[in-house]
C-alpha cells in the first residue's frame, strides 16, 4: 500500500524517533514492504519512518531506485559508527518536493542496524549509498537536508514553501 507522505512543517519531520523494539512482526515486515512501495512509487532512493507520520528509527534505502532488488536495505534503530572523507552533490528530500540543493556529506561511512527480526549486522556505503544513510538517519533525528544549508539558503526555500502553503499548493 502507498502511504501518504508527510510535508516539511508537519511536527513530525522535527521530532526524534523513538527506538524499535518489536520485531518480526506482520506489522513491521507490511511497514517495511508498504515504505518501499511509497518510496518506488515517488521516485525516491530512500525513505525515513517520520515521513509517513510515524516517529519510529526505521528507514529504508535503494540507490538503483528499484532497478536492483540486491540493493534494497532495510535499517532499523540505525547508528553510524564510522565517517570518513566528504562529498558535495545535489540532495532533495520527498518531504520537501520541488527544492534540490548541494549538501555537504562524508563520503563514507560505517553504521549498526537492526533488520525486520531485529538482529544487529554492520555495513557501509560511499558514495550516493553513503549520502542516503546519512540523509536518511537524520530524519531519525528530526533533522531535514535544509539544516545543512546556509541560512541564507534556507530562509529563502522556508520564504517558498510558506507561500506555496498560502497558496494551497503544499497538501
Ligand atoms: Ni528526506
Amino acid at each position: 500500500m502507498v502511504l501518504r507522505i508527510v510535508k516539511y512543517g508537519d511536527p513530525v519531520l522535527e521530532a526524534k524517533a523513538e527506538p524499535i523494539s518489536e520485531f518480526g512482526t506482520p506489522e513491521l515486515k507490511q511497514l517495511v514492504e508498504d515504505m518501499f512501495e511509497t518510496m518506488y512509487a515517488n521516485k525516491g532512493i530512500g525513505l525515513a519512518a517520520p515521513q509517513v507520520a510515524l516517529s519510529q528509527r526505521l528507514t529504508v534505502i535503494d540507490p538503483s531506485a528499484g532497478e536492483d532488488p540486491n540493493a534494497r536495505l532495510v535499517l532499523i534503530n540505525p547508528e553510524i559508527l564510522v565517517k570518513e572523507g566528504s562529498q558535495i552533490g545535489e540532495e532533495g528530500c520527498l518531504s520537501i518536493p520541488g527544492f534540490r540543493e548541494d549538501v555537504k556529506r562524508a563520503y563514507k561511512v560505517r553504521l549498526r542496524a537492526q533488520n525486520v527480526d531485529g538482529e544487529f549486522f554492520e555495513t557501509d556505503g560511499e558514495e550516493l549509498l553513503a549520502r542516503a544513510m546519512q540523509h536518511e538517519i537524520d530524519h531519525l533525528n528530526g533533522v531535514l537536508f535544509l539544516s545543512h544549508l546556509s541560512i541564507l539558503k534556507r530562509d529563502l526555500i522556508r520564504r517558498k514553501i510558506r507561500k506555496l502553503v498560502k497558496a494551497g499548493e503544499w497538501e
